[in-house]
């Protein structure tokens, strides 16, 4: 695991892409079109160097590319009276899940998030992805919180 980099940008867009691909896959009644990988760039750029924003990747050995990325936006929230992060990107490419590094990722940014002094996260995941639930239980999370989402 490593700190990503402004050179990893081009192959962390591919990484959004293809994580947009298997939403899709997820909830084939989405309507929303996958943004370009060149708009997946600039928005990525935009949250590179900010300091409320945390990112983390898993890398193959020896500069080999990157397999799996987690990352969080930490924010104050009047609610809970302190820093909360909101979780939203956990993905691992395709033929390496289930190896634990999804687990690897998601304990590397709540370690984060504890070391921030953050007093809640919370993790978005898109209803249908029963996959994702089933592994967030199995990380020992089991408050549910539903959040609506709109175009803006
Ligand atoms: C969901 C995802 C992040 C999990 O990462 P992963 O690397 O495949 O999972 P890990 O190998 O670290 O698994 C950790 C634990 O969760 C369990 N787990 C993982 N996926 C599971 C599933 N689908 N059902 C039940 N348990 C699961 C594993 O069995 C493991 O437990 P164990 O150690 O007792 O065997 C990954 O599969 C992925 O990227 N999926 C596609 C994108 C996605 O849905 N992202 C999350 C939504 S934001």
């Amino acid at each position: 695991l490593r700190r990503p980099m402004e050179k990893d940008i081009p192959e962390l867009a591919q990484m959004a892409w293809e994580f947009e691909q298997y939403l899709l896959k997820v909830d084939p009644g989405l309507v929303e079109e996958t943004p370009s990988k060149e708009v997946f760039k600039n928005v990525l750029e935009q949250g590179f160097n900010d300091p409320k924003h945390y990112m983390i990747v898993a890398e193959k050995k020896n500069d080999g590319g990157l397999v799996g990325l987690a990352d969080f936006w930490a924010y104050p929230e009047f609610l809970h009276g302190g820093i909360t992060g909101y979780f939203n990107n956990l993905f691992i490419r395709e033929g390496w899940r289930g190896k634990g590094i999804g687990q690897m990722l998601f304990e590397n940014a709540m370690a984060e998030a504890k070391g921030r002094g953050l007093v809640a996260m919370h993790i978005g995941v898109k209803a249908g992805n029963t996959k994702a639930l089933e592994f967030y239980k199995k990380m020992g999370i089991n408050e549910e919180l539903v959040m609506l989402e709109t175009r803006v």
